[in-house]
């Protein structure tokens, strides 16, 4: 079938649903396509709050000063401040719209306070932050009439005359082929945190949009950047949401001793988390854990304040561990939680490929860097879904229609009929993703170094071999999740040689990439991106771009 719409978005999480309705707001014809039911996107998952500089005394120019020193000053500080600037109008359009932050007892909205902040700027709903914004948006784009294809999963970016013009989909309940056309396409897909093994990130954070983007042509940036949040439950690796510091707890190792003393003195448990993941991986190899963990105690903070703004935790704690958090500290450990690096895009969301925006989490206008601060991605979501979306519906009005693409459906049925008809060998996607997964964590963790870079990327060579004779043992056509599973391990593959390839040429420590054999920061070599384009078939193409620098000049990072 061929569709046509004026915009499409691929993904409906924060990023997604806001630039969606932000171009039906300025008069364009939008369609959404996702893989997953709206609300059950990655965004819903996003716990403790989203930063804006709203609060009496507080100024954006200290919420951007903040966010730039938590990047370890790889942050594009033109985007910054955009960011920070239209932060507090964006929260309060969302309280229009029907979200029901915290309020305190004044009445006013309450903040509490998240690491890497000099002041407290968090605005929240209990620990369910992401979902509560997520709903209310969702109610938002169905009232501004903007179409969804749920469960259409992406398999390729449609390019005519060099500039992209729609996607085909899988309609995954009845297994068809479609090719949606439109002038302009948001790639809003999230992140690619199930690259690696334990993640915060829901199984569907598979980076389909950067691989997607990358395979048409636009540059990825910062892709060494992987963070990893401090707190994330032993066992399982789900997220422990950076409030529970934000609400007072305390970080111990083995001896029950507030570790952070001895690593960020001035802020203990509110550091920036690429500090306190660092201290506590540090801590654990010195044979200061338990059992590969430390401890996160609330018990001084009280049942009141741990039941009424931190309840989704509490009963995680219990329904994994059989750990009350209100008598007994929680086992934790760095997990990974968040990508900084992504798509390639300017300050409206354009990308290099004309008509392909991108926004969010697969993104990279450069507002994190090197490390992000908690709560400001929900932030980055908001503000940069919005100008994505106002970009494309501007960039529509002059843009001719598409006319082709019939070839490429054509080509793109041809390819999973192929993947669908290849003999089962015993090998299975699932299998290579745990290979991935486990790999990314142990070598392009917390900590890298050269040889361990390097081993990671022969193993990605060798997973891409199998996975070219990878077939799938589903061979039936309605809701084949063993054939988009193995579509993503395609799309994890191409993220894991540019995560590796821009990781390895990075010869310095900043924010959360941390080298062994390069322990310091390099700012008279390193103030710079790194940018890696596709080339099929070839190891990718690689640039430098310098970091904007407006305000804020590059200073020692300390705790
Ligand atoms: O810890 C958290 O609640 C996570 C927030 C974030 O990643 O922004």
């Amino acid at each position: 079938m061929l569709i046509d719409h004026d915009v499409i978005v691929l993904g409906a999480g924060l990023a997604g649903m806001r630039a969606a309705l932000e171009a039906a707001r300025n008069g364009a014809d939008v369609a959404i396509v996702t893989k997953v039911h709206p609300i059950r996107s990655h965004s819903s998952a996003a716990q403790g709050g989203i930063n804006a500089a709203l609060g009496e005394g507080d100024t954006w120019e200290s919420h951007a000063y903040d966010t730039i020193k938590g990047s370890d000053f790889l942050a594009d500080q033109d985007a910054v401040e955009i960011m920070c600037r239209e932060a507090p109008s964006d929260i309060v359009e969302f309280e229009h719209m029907g979200v029901i932050f915290y309020r305190n007892q004044d009445g006013k909205l309450g903040t509490r306070a998240f690491g890497g902040a000099s002041q407290a700027r968090t605005y929240f709903v209990g620990d369910i932050t992401g979902q509560a914004l997520l709903v209310t948006l969702y109610d938002q784009i169905l009232k501004a009439g903007v179409k969804v294809y749920e469960e259409w999963f992406a398999t390729t970016l449609y390019i005519e005359d060099g500039a992209c013009r729609g996607l085909v989909a899988i309609e995954m309940t009845a297994g068809e082929l479609h090719l949606l056309r439109a002038k302009a396409v948001i790639d809003a897909a999230g992140g690619l945190g199930r690259l690696f093994e334990p993640s915060t990130n829901a199984l569907i954070c598979t980076g389909d949009g950067y691989a997607l983007a990358y395979r048409a042509g636009a540059p990825l940036m910062d892709m060494e950047m992987v963070q990893y949040h401090p707190t994330t439950l032993a066992g399982s690796g789900f997220l422990m949401s950076e409030a529970a510091r934000g609400e007072g707890a305390y970080l111990l190792n083995a001896e029950h001793d507030r570790f952070l003393k001895n690593y960020a003195p001035n802020k203990m448990e509110l550091a920036a988390r690429d500090v306190i993941s660092r201290a506590e991986t540090t801590e654990i190899a010195a044979g200061r854990g338990i059992e590969g963990n430390v401890l996160l105690d609330l018990r001084h903070v009280g049942p009141d304040v741990i039941l009424k703004k931190l309840p989704q935790i509490h009963e995680m704690a219990i329904d994994y561990l059989g750990i009350d958090m209100i008598k007994e500290p929680v086992p934790v450990r760095p997990g990974m939680h968040y990508h900084m690096g992504g798509v390639k895009t300017d300050i409206d969301g354009a990308t290099a490929c004309p008509g392909l925006y991108a926004a969010g989490e697969v993104a990279c206008v450069s507002v994190h860097g090197g490390n992000r601060l908690g709560a400001n991605s929900l932030l980055d979501t908001i503000v940069f879904g919005r100008r994505s979306g106002k970009a494309a519906a501007a960039y529509v009005t002059h843009a001719s229609s598409p006319r082709g693409g019939e070839n490429l459906l054509r080509s793109e049925q041809q390819r999973i009929e192929e993947l669908l008809a290849r003999p089962y060998t015993g090998e299975t996607h699932a299998r290579l993703r745990l290979e991935l997964a486990v790999t990314m964590d142990q070598k392009v963790g917390v900590y890298r170094n050269e040889a361990g870079l390097q081993e990671a990327l022969g193993k990605v060579e060798e997973l891409q071999q199998r996975y070219a004779r990878l077939a799938v043992g589903d061979k039936g056509r309605v809701f084949n999740q063993a054939l988009t599973f193995a579509l993503e391990v395609g799309f994890l593959l191409d993220c894991a040689g540019a995560v590796i390839r821009s990781a390895i040429l990075r010869k310095e420590s900043r924010g959360a990439h941390a080298r062994t054999d390069y322990p310091e920061r390099n700012d008279a070599e390193w103030l710079k991106h790194v940018l890696v384009s596709y080339r099929a078939g070839a190891a990718p193409a690689i640039a430098y771009l310098p970091v904007t620098i407006t305000h804020w000049k590059p200073e020692v990072r300390s705790y």
